[in-house]
């Protein structure tokens, strides 16, 4: 499939760094943390399949395979052999799925608000109840979600970032919202792909992440040969990229100068 992407920053003579959004969004929420790297680095910032100006997910098994050979295909389209590619959260899980199956195209990895482990029985049979909720009544079914998405800080005081959020999750479609959250089901524990992949790995978890903890940071951290370092996000939940990208923007561009 050929996504749709912003491509930022002209300095073309280092790979350039891909960044994965978060489910249910799409590649805008990294536009603040592309413009403050675009100085130094080419950025790619796609949507994923069935998010924002992308196609329809299609009628293909859905998979985070599937997401990590789109990605193939862009850079592909591009003529980039290799880039950094970084994800948060279910970015993160294709960036995974990108070193099982592409891992050559792979300079380096950036792991943002994610987590190496799958999910559980139970976690895939809340997954299985958002899919058919939000294929029966819309995307208010993912209403919820907004409470958990950000942290306490910016709930408190930053009343246009938490506005923004909930209108992009409103204006997700139903298609791709099933289908990712099928895809995310079926994704298997990538520990031991981030210990045999040989590359350098960069991970960040905002402070008052609840869904991806700083546990699951650390535990991405030790898998990594040696250990990658590990960053934490002051003010930030589990969208960090949205709620602090300055200091998002300052660890991405300390690490890609130490990666590439
Ligand atoms: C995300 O932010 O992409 C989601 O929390 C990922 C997930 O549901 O596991």
């Amino acid at each position: 499939m050929n996504l749709a992407y912003v491509d930022y920053g002209t300095d073309h003579s280092k790979p350039p760094v891909v960044l994965l959004h978060a489910f249910p969004l799409f590649g805008a929420m990294f536009e603040p943390v592309a413009i403050r790297l675009a100085g130094s680095r080419r950025v790619l910032v796609p949507d994923l399949r069935g998010f924002g100006a992308s196609p329809e997910p299609g009628t293909m098994e859905p998979s985070v395979d599937v997401m990590a050979d789109d990605i193939a295909v862009l850079l592909d389209r591009l003529d980039i052999e290799r880039a950094v590619i970084g994800g948060i959260s279910m970015g993160g899980y294709v960036v995974m799925a990108m070193l099982r199956r592409h891992r050559v195209r792979v300079a380096g990895v950036i792991l943002i608000d994610t987590k190496a482990s799958k999910d559980d029985d139970a976690a895939r049979a809340d997954r299985e109840r958002m899919a058919k909720a939000v294929l029966t009544i819309g995307p208010r079914a993912l209403r919820p979600m907004l409470g958990t998405l950000l942290g306490p800080t910016t709930h408190r005081g930053r009343r246009e970032t938490v506005d923004k959020v909930r209108m992009w999750i409103e204006q997700t479609r139903p298609e791709a919202v099933a289908w990712a959250q099928r895809a995310m089901a079926a994704r298997p524990s990538s520990t031991e792909t981030l210990s045999a992949a040989g590359v350098a790995g960069v991970v960040v978890v905002g402070a008052e992440d609840s869904i991806t903890t700083s546990d699951d940071a650390l535990a991405m951290s030790v898998a990594f040969q040696p250990p990658a370092p590990v960053h934490v996000i002051v003010d930030a939940g589990h969208l960090s990229p949205v709620e602090n990208p300055d200091a998002v923007a300052d660890v991405l561009r300390d690490a890609l100068d130490g990666m590439i």
